[in-house]
């Protein structure tokens, strides 16, 4: 028995609840049992106007999933994750089974310490390109855990999402439901240990219409500044659709972003077109010769920008049993 083994699961969970989450809700539940760590959706922290299927939230749990395995691997432990369409259980959405002895590779390391880096950056970022290198990089991040990463200028997206993007904008900042969620959850003290404090929102753009930040995300008591002109945009995709294709979309998006930080890029989400009933459908078709898109986040150079808070793992974790490897 490793005697290490409830530490390692301790600082697993640690890492998943640094996942991103819309709001930073943290819409997530964990179960240990044994060798079985359940991954459950908090219904409750599900957006009700923003998000009424539970789709972001079933990224973010996602998300949380890939930081739980990282860690475990990098601690010597492998884990083997099983994304469970339950019908009798519809909040149970994976468990991850602590199988036994790995070696993590040096790819491993370097995601696991960029779980701590990683931020959602709504500042300004520069003009400079992000190389050929670096999109191989994050393409093949996307690949390794199934998924499918597209750089839409290249993939001829850009403008079309560009416009769904404004457009959905637009019809959200005339939603008085959605702007009464965004005031719940957004402009929070530093110290908050859930929803957006104010320290992470952007600078408001010199010139408005700029696709790189929501305005429920800028701090309008700071000067204005000059966004980068063409953002960087990449969409990721999963060959399937459903719950459980929402959880590995999840998954997938956590790595691009860790391997985004490992290289030295700043990452944003730009989720308003999933969220505004006028462009989900033709966001959603914009697509659908490659697949299904689940995210579209903005990649750049820049400054950091400030972490935010989560609630502590212990909050959001049952322990059922003591940790253990499965009996195979
Ligand atoms: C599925 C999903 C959608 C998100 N959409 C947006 C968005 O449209 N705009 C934004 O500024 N942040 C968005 N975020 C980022 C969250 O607000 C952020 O993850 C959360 O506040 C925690 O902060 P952190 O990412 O800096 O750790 C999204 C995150 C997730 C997981």
């Amino acid at each position: 028995m490793n005697v290490f083994l409830p530490l390692v699961v301790d600082q697993a969970l640690a890492a998943a609840v640094r996942a991103p989450s819309p709001q930073n809700t943290q819409p997530w539940r964990f179960v240990v049992d044994g060798s079985r760590i359940e991954v459950r959706l908090d219904r409750d922290r599900v957006l009700p106007i923003a998000d009424p299927a539970g789709r972001e939230a079933r990224l973010s749990c996602g998300a949380a999933v890939c930081n739980l395995l990282l860690t475990l691997r990098v601690n010597g432990v492998r884990g083997r994750v099983r994304i469970v369409p339950d019908l009798t259980d519809r909040d149970l959405l994976a468990v991850v089974s602590i199988e036994g002895n790995t070696h993590p590779s040096t790819v491993d390391r370097s995601l696991a310490e960029a779980v701590y880096r990683r931020h959602t950056n709504r500042r300004p970022l520069s003009d400079r390109p992000v190389p050929v290198s670096a999109r191989r990089l994050l393409r093949s991040a996307a690949l390794g855990e199934g998924g499918q990463l597209e750089f839409l200028d290249a993939s001829g997206h850009y403008a079309q999402v560009s416009a769904l993007v404004r457009r959905a904008e637009t019809e959200q900042a005339t939603d008085a439901a959605f702007q009464a969620e965004t005031a719940k959850w957004a402009g929070r003290a530093p110290d908050c240990p859930d929803g957006v404090p104010t320290s992470a929102f952007g600078p408001p753009a010199d010139v408005p219409g700029v696709v790189s930040l929501r305005s429920s995300h800028e701090n309008r008591s700071i000067p204005p500044r000059q966004f980068e002109q063409d953002p960087v945009l990449v969409a990721v995709l999963t060959r399937d659709q459903g719950a459980a294709a929402d959880v590995r979309g999840g998954m997938i998006m956590e790595r691009v972003l860790l391997a985004a930080t490992a290289e030295g890029l700043a990452s944003s989400f730009l989720s308003q077109p999933f969220e505004a009933r006028s462009t989900r459908a033709q966001l959603l078709a914009a697509f659908h010769g490659l697949g299904h898109v689940h995210t579209l986040l903005r990649i750049g150079y820049g400054l950091p920008a400030r972490r935010t808070a989560r609630r502590p793992a212990a909050e959001v974790t049952t322990m059922r049993s003591a940790p253990e490897v499965a009996a195979l």
